[in-house]
């Protein structure tokens, strides 16, 4: 990754499912070091347009690129970008170690490095039991293990604070910190003001599939006299229409 390729870049994203148009021109960056929240209500278009950066779903138009390049052109995905879409999609009946052994076969790591990311996530002492028994929080934190497994530089993350208690929220925004501070970048979406607040040094607003504000975290609190909520009640309040 060379220092002027943003490793997060989508321009004009559009994308229709069944004639009606769901994200309208999106565009946002992450830049190296940096966590985005991408905060929206729910089908505001922040999975879909995930998906899209994710070669998971084609825009119809616009580009989505990842380290500078749409997904599926990656030389070596796994490496470059982790995801976490849909923690409770694991396999009920699998270990944490037995799925993480699966990706890192698929990614090319070994189990020393199956052992590490469990490690990393908390989740070592729980790594043999089938995830079926496992709280929410606890498949986060193992979706959030694979992700990390081929060690990218660049994280995406749908909805990660979903069944986080408030330990696994701080250990989450320590985790995330610690992987921008080393210089990676981080997109992670939400419905909820207080996850972004949290954890993101900038936000997207996405309402209705049109980004209604791109800006700091910091800037945003200045605009709006520290009432964050109120400003993010307006950006994303359904329009009436005036005739
Ligand atoms: N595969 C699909 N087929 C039809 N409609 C879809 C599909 N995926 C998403 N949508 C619609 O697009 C809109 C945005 O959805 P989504 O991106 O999941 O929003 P969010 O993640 O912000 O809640 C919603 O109205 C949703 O119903
Ligand atoms: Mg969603």
């Amino acid at each position: 990754m060379d220092t002027l390729t943003p490793p997060i870049q989508a321009r004009g994203l559009r994308k229709s499912f069944r004639g009606r148009l769901r994200v309208d021109d999106v565009g946002l960056t992450v830049g190296p070091g940096r966590i985005v929240g991408l905060l929206g209500p729910n089908g505001a278009g922040k999975t879909t347009t995930i998906r899209m950066l994710l070669g998971l779903a084609a825009p119809d138009s616009g580009e989505a690129l990842v380290d500078g390049r749409p997904f599926r052109d990656l030389a070596a995905p796994a490496r470059t970008v982790g995801a976490v879409l849909d923690a409770g999609g694991l396999h009920p009946a699998r270990t944490a170690r037995q799925h993480l052994r699966i990706a890192a076969a698929r990614a090319g790591e070994d189990a020393t490095r199956v052992a590490e990311a469990l490690d990393e996530v908390g989740m070592s002492d729980a790594a043999d039991r089938r995830i079926g028994s496992y709280s929410l929080g606890m498949r986060q934190r193992t979706a959030l293990a694979t992700a990390l497994l081929a060690r990218p530089g660049i994280l995406v993350l749908d909805e990660p604070a979903n069944g986080l208690d408030p330990a696994g929220m701080h250990w989450l925004r320590r985790r995330l910190r610690s992987f921008a501070d080393a210089g990676g970048a981080v997109l992670l979406s939400s419905h909820l003001l207080a996850d972004v607040q949290a954890i993101a040094d900038d936000v997207v607003v996405i309402a209705g599939g049109r980004v209604a504000a791109e800006t700091s975290l910091q800037e945003a609190l200045t605009a709006s006299g520290g009432d964050l909520e109120g400003y993010y009640l307006r950006l994303t309040e359904p329009r009436t229409e005036v005739r």
